[in-house]
């Protein structure tokens, strides 16, 4: 039987992930199960309740890069998280990757998606050569999907005069702690954090540009810490740039 309801969506796809599936039979059950979900859209109006009058729901969310994203569930094993993304009148993201899969489907109006190969092997720090690959306008009910790193380098438009929203589920992050955010035109790549991250790496970037007396001592104190590995990789950028600068 179709998934009526983000209960059901949310179970069999435990059960589909429980089968251990290869990557490229995920994405394509996983995008008929999401396909089904955002062709309906009564369980909706639970999701704008809690938004709204849950107090429980609006503390668990937590503040992420993207502003407009709610996140609907966390399976407790870790294995996949649904999200919500409510796009006012001709908003769209910048293009990025991403850490894990993911399938995002359209509900309610028609949101349009481009794709981007890149072209540079990624060893220039902060470089990118990007190619658009596909462009595409997904209906209501019509998903899409992305892969890890390089493999899922795209960005999303509504393009229209109304709002609209996409449902989007993604698997563990095997890059945890950041997105990259690609500008063609300058041919740049940045590692974009979540606000609770974002200001241990601007420390860690403005001690890269100051040569200070105590700005490489603080810095190899970031390689001997407990912070995360992608802040201390932040630090070796930002040593390796006060040693050449
Ligand atoms: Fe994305």
């Amino acid at each position: 039987m179709a998934v009526r309801n983000l209960e059901q969506f949310c179970g069999k796809f435990h059960a589909l992930l429980s089968a251990g599936p290869e990557i490229s039979r995920l994405i394509a059950e996983g995008r008929i199960l999401m396909g089904e979900l955002v062709s309906r859209t009564e369980w909706f109006g639970d999701v704008l309740r809690k938004i709204l009058f849950d107090r429980e729901f609006s503390e668990s969310q937590r503040p992420g890069i993207w502003p407009n994203e709610i996140t609907l569930y966390r399976s407790l094993d870790r294995s996949f998280m649904i999200l919500c993304y409510i796009w006012g009148p001709h908003e769209s993201d910048v293009i990025h990757d991403h850490g894990s899969w993911g399938i995002i489907g359209s509900f309610m109006r028609p949101v349009g998606e481009r794709k981007y190969r890149r072209m540079d092997d990624g060893r220039k720090e902060g470089y990118a050569e990007l190619e658009e690959s596909s462009s595409i306008i997904l209906q209501p009910g019509e998903t899409t999907h992305v892969l890890p790193l390089n493999k899922g380098i795209h960005k999303m438009e509504n393009f229209g005069d109304d709002m609209a929203v996409t449902i989007n589920i993604y698997g563990p992050n095997i890059r945890k702690g950041y997105v990259q955010f690609f500008s063609p035109e300058r041919k740049s790549v940045s590692r974009i954090y979540p606000p609770r991250y974002l200001k241990e790496a601007l420390a860690v970037r403005i001690l890269g540009v100051m040569s200070a007396p105590w700005s490489e001592e603080i810095l190899q104190r970031v390689q001997t810490s407990d912070l995360p590995d992608y802040i201390k990789k932040e630090g070796e950028i930002s040593l390796s740039k006060l040693k050449s600068g």
